[in-house]
C-alpha cells in the first residue's frame, strides 16, 4: 500500500449510521486508556467524537499502510503535542485535524500537515475587522489579497484559507502553537474556480520572506463549506510514491 493517504470524515454521517452505537462501543473498547480519557474532557458530544474519529483513523491507517495489527502500535507526542508512531520506521508520517463536521487524516513518507477549518462568517464583525484585529499575523501581501476581494463571502473564505496554511505548516514541522505567524507567507492566488473535488496547488510559501519551493501545498474545498491544507516536503525525488489513493477531479 502506498503511504499517501487522504481521509475525510463527516460526523453527521458517521451519526446517522444505523448501526452507530455498537460501532462506537466497538472504537472505545480499541483504544488505550488515555485516548479514552481525553474525549471525555470535551464539553460537547462532537468535540468527543471528532476526537475518537481522528484517533481512530490514524490507527486505521497506520495498521493498513505498515500493515500491522491494532494492538501492536503505540503512538507517543512531541513535546509540542505532535503525535508520531513509537519505533516508527523513518518515512511513515500522519497528521490529523478536526472542525465543525468534518476529521480529516494525512499520511506521507514524509513529514505533513494538515488542517481544516468551517468557513464561516461571523455575525459580530466584518471580514475586514476581524482580519485587521489579527492583522499582526498577516504580510502586507496576505492582507492586501484577502481584502482584495468584493464580496464578505470571498473575504471570508481568503482569510480561512491563509489561515489553514499557516495553521498546517505549524502542524507539518511540528511546531504547533507559535505568536509570529507573519513569517509564514502564503501567497494564494484569488481563484474562482477552487470548487469542491479540485485540488489547488499553485499557492507559494515564504518563510522569512524566502521562497520555500521545496514544500508540496495542496488545498481543497471538500464541500462548500470546508478548505483543507495538506504540506510535505517535495516528493519528486521518491520513488513508488502514488499522489493520492483516490485520484482527484481535477488540478490546476
Ligand atoms: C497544534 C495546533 C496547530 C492544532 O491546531 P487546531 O486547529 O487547534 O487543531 P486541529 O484539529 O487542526 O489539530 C489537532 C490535532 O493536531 C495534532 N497535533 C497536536 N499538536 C501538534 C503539533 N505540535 N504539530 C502537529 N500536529 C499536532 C494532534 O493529532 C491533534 O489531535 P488531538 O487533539 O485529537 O490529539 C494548535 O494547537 C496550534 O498550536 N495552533 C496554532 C495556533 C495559531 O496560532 N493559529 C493561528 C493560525 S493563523
Amino acid at each position: 500500500m502506498g503511504r499517501s493517504l487522504r481521509w475525510a470524515v463527516s460526523l453527521k454521517e458517521t451519526l446517522s449510521l444505523p448501526n452507530f452505537e455498537e460501532l462506537f462501543r466497538k472504537a472505545i473498547f480499541g483504544l488505550p486508556e488515555e485516548d479514552v480519557k481525553s474525549q471525555r474532557a470535551f464539553r460537547y458530544k462532537q468535540d468527543s467524537l471528532a476526537c475518537i474519529i481522528g484517533r481512530i483513523l490514524i490507527r486505521k491507517a497506520t495498521c493498513d499502510i505498515l500493515e500491522k495489527s491494532w494492538p501492536e502500535i503505540t503512538f507517543e507526542r512531541t513535546g509540542r503535542g505532535k503525535p508520531y508512531l513509537k519505533n516508527s520506521p523513518p518515512n511513515y508520517h500522519f497528521n490529523i485535524s478536526h472542525h465543525g463536521d468534518l476529521v480529516v487524516l494525512a499520511t506521507e513518507n514524509v513529514p505533513v500537515g494538515i488542517d481544516v477549518m468551517r468557513i464561516e462568517k461571523r455575525r459580530s464583525e466584518t471580514a475586514e475587522e476581524h482580519i485587521m484585529k489579527l492583522k499582526r499575523q498577516f504580510t502586507e501581501q496576505e492582507i492586501e489579497t484577502m481584502l482584495g476581494f468584493v464580496t464578505e463571502l470571498d473575504r471570508w473564505r481568503a482569510f480561512y484559507r491563509i489561515w489553514c496554511l499557516k495553521e498546517a505548516i505549524l502542524k507539518a514541522t511540528g511546531i504547533g502553537l507559535t505568536d509570529n505567524l507573519r513569517k509564514y507567507d502564503f501567497w494564494t492566488k484569488p481563484n474562482h474556480s477552487f470548487e469542491p473535488g479540485c485540488y489547488l496547488t499553485s499557492t507559494r510559501y515564504f518563510h522569512e520572506k524566502i521562497e520555500q519551493k521545496s514544500w508540496r501545498i495542496e488545498e481543497c474545498f471538500i464541500d462548500l463549506l470546508y478548505d483543507v491544507q495538506f504540506l510535505s516536503p517535495d516528493l519528486d525525488d521518491i520513488e513508488e510514491f502514488e499522489i493520492f489513493d483516490v485520484k482527484p477531479d481535477k488540478h490546476f
